[in-house]
């Protein structure tokens, strides 16, 4: 077998110095609404990620954000891609962004990647290896309190009943006390910050496997537990994330699961 990992580093590095070439001259395109925005970067690093892994590893299929198609998650091979992760930052100069890659076998993730090319972090995990950044173990945090814990979150593209459902949320949070709340606005690095313990929860109720495949096993390979926003344990197929440290999970999860009137 290749070693995927280190493919999913090489590429995530050379797309990761394409989009920062591209930050201050976006060129901002829309998709469907008005605030759903796509750039220059996006497409150019998409391009170079896939001509990258065609080559490499032909025989394996790609699901990559901005050439969407009817991929099967449970496909013998797969390379899941958000070639830019947080647009919106992006698109603003806002410098907080990340590229992801993650690698599966018939639905199970077995590596994952993902670079923050502005701190120049890299994130990786194998799936039973643990998890590292810039070559170093990393852990989940060990606050094991809604009260001790900074917990981050992310609106996906909704303005309806799931911005709603967030808003109320955070609204429980602040009746328990936490530290604060955060919206950085890149899903990969929400869980790979929860990976090493900046955080201690993250929860997004929408999500695609794009944004979370990689970072949801780096989370895991760190020692965190992941639900899907249906309470069951996370996955591949899971359509948002609540996680946690593993030692807030029960709480955390008792708080944002259902909250208020949802
Ligand atoms: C988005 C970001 C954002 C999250 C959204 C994602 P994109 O990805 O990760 O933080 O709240 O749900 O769609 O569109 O910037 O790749
Ligand atoms: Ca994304
Ligand atoms: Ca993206």
């Amino acid at each position: 077998m290749k070693d995927v990992v280190a493919l999913a580093k090489e590429v995530v590095q050379l797309a990761g110095e394409l989009v920062v070439s591209f930050l201050g001259k976006p060129s901002i395109e829309h998709k469907g609404a008005s605030y759903n925005l796509v750039t220059i970067a996006d497409r150019q690093s998409e391009k170079r990620i896939i001509d990258f892994l065609r080559k490499e590893m032909p025989e394996s299929s790609i699901l990559s954000e901005e050439t969407l198609s009817e991929t099967d998650l449970s496909t013998d091979s797969l390379w899941i891609v958000d070639p830019l992760d947080g647009t919106t930052n992006f698109a603003h100069g806002v410098p907080h962004f990340g590229i992801s890659a993650a690698y599966a076998e018939k639905g199970r993730i077995i590596a994952g990647v993902v670079y923050d090319p502005m701190r120049k972090e890299l994130f990786s995990a194998f799936a039973g290896g643990g998890a590292y950044c810039k070559g170093e173990r990393i852990h989940v945090s060990k606050n094991a309190t809604l009260e001790q814990s900074l917990i981050c979150t992310g609106f996906f593209y909704d303005r309806g009943a799931m911005m709603e459902k967030t808003l109320n949320a955070i609204h429980e949070l602040f009746i328990k006390k936490i530290h604060c709340m955060r919206r950085m606005g890149a899903a990969s690095l929400d869980l790979t910050w929860l990976a090493c313990g900046r955080f201690d929860g993250y929860f997004e109720y929408t999500l695609s496997p794009w944004d979370f495949a990689a970072g949801l096993l780096i989370l895991q390979e760190a020692g965190g537990r992941a639900s899907g926003p249906d309470g069951r344990d996370a996955d591949l197929f899971s359509k948002g994330l609540i996680c946690s440290n593993g030692l807030i999970h029960e709480e955390f999860l008792g708080t944002v699961l259902n909250p208020g009137r949802f």
